[in-house]
């Protein structure tokens, strides 16, 4: 194969694949939607929706409690889903996939059963100035009720992580690093390896905030060797209200019951109940049966599409934005750090983000604005918060080229 197959092969025919996601044909205004609130959440692609439909149609049913035919096909369908997420992630078990409700239930999963037996009095949780509140609040909760601190490696101007800062707060008293992957708000994408490494040779566990990596480059857990690993459905293209947690097989065995509540258990009786074995101990209750088949769905379909080619498309993608931004007069970058994806956060002039992004809404073009749910963050930055521009492979440089006439005609009225 030679170099320009392998490239031909990487870039993705992004019409075609447009018309997998109904929503994107959608008028906003009349005008045609632009869609770059994909850090939020992504747009769901057919083969998703036929798959949601289907359950409910053909053979909705519970799972793992049921001898009959039904219960038996939704059982199948949803143990195959998680079979799918295994090998998407190259998980050495498929037990060690837990089906969570999204990545805050994932990390409070861990922040209250990894923290209830194996943070201290005096412990240290170490997480970092980039972090989702999902990944600062239950910490701050287990480690209030426990007496132990939470501590917090610094970044830089652009939004980069201070490794020589972790170096220094990596010490024995650290039970925890919890860090994100990639930043929900800046688009950084963190020396995650190193990190890992690091904790490792002080027998130290990291759990990865994956909410925004998964969708936007291969994943190998074994090779990563991240502990635990969080990201939710619906940023892949899946639906709302199913998410996952990996965590490693040791570690899940250690680690006591998050809920107690049917199909957790192996058997119960008023003096003592004894747990199910992975991966149901930590999945009380009915799970989200349609919502883990859709996601599986949304695997198929990525993997049909190709990371690889997923990464490579949005790459180009994201440094056509880049560049096209940069020359917006008045225009900074909030983080710009050597490595982004997914998203590029800015500020225009005096503009206040809600009123740039309210007047991009007019114009048919979806943003985010504010402070992204990482408000410590933006008091980093002294910021209110900022306006930002996520991507997917599906979006166009034509689309980017909606953003910058947005933003100048803004500009225009606004400053
Ligand atoms: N965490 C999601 C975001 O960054 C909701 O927009």
């Amino acid at each position: 194969m030679t170099k320009t197959d392998t490239i031909a092969e990487l870039n993705l025919d992004v019409e075609r694949l447009r018309k997998d996601f109904p929503i994107l044909q959608t008028k906003v205004y009349g005008k045609p939607l632009v869609y770059f609130d994909n850090a939020a959440t992504t747009q769901k692609p057919l083969p998703v929706l036929q798959a949601l439909e289907q359950y409910y149609t053909i053979y909705n049913s519970n799972v793992h409690r049921g001898v009959h035919y039904l219960s038996q096909q939704a059982t199948e369908a949803y143990e195959a889903a998680r079979r799918k997420i295994a090998g998407f992630i190259h998980a050495a078990h498929e037990h060690e996939i837990i089906f969570t409700k999204g990545t805050t239930n994932s990390i409070n999963l861990v922040a209250y059963s990894f923290g209830r037996k194996f943070i201290g009095k005096g412990d240290e949780v170490l997480i970092s100035a980039m972090e989702h509140h999902s990944n600062i609040v239950p910490w701050q909760l287990i480690c209030e009720e426990k007496g132990a601190t939470l501590k917090v490696i610094p970044i830089n101007e652009k939004g980069a992580l201070k490794m020589d800062e972790f170096d220094k707060l990596l010490t024995e008293k650290v039970k925890i690093v919890a860090v994100t992957y990639v930043s929900n708000s800046l688009g950084t994408v963190n020396p995650v390896e190193e990190i890992i490494a690091k904790a490792h040779a002080l027998d130290i566990p990291v759990l990865l905030d994956a909410a925004q990596a998964i969708q936007h480059m291969p994943l190998n857990v074994q090779e990563l060797d991240a502990d635990f690993i969080a990201f939710s459905g619906h940023k892949m293209y899946g639906p709302t209200g199913i998410g996952i947690l990996y965590g490693k097989e040791k570690w899940l065995n250690a680690m006591p019951p998050f809920e107690g509540g049917g199909d957790m258990i192996k058997n119960v009786t008023f003096a003592k109940t004894t747990y199910n074995e992975l991966p149901f101990k930590f999945e009380a209750g009915t799970p989200d049966i349609s919502g883990a088949i859709a996601l599986g769905a949304a695997v198929d379909y990525i993997q049909q599409t190709g990371i690889h080619a997923i990464q490579h498309t949005e790459e180009e993608l994201i440094a056509y934005a880049y560049e096209r931004l940069s020359a917006v007069p008045s225009l900074r970058f909030i983080g710009d750090a050597a490595r982004r994806a997914g998203a590029i956060s800015f500020l225009v002039g005096n503009i206040h983000p809600f009123d740039l992004g309210e007047l991009l809404d007019k114009y048919s073009i979806a943003v985010r604005t504010g402070h992204h749910c990482t408000q410590p963050l933006m008091e980093i930055f002294n910021i209110p918060g900022t306006v930002r521009a996520s991507f997917s492979f599906y979006n166009t440089k034509a689309e980017v080229d909606e953003l910058i006439k947005g933003i100048e005609k803004a500009r225009r009225i606004l400053e």
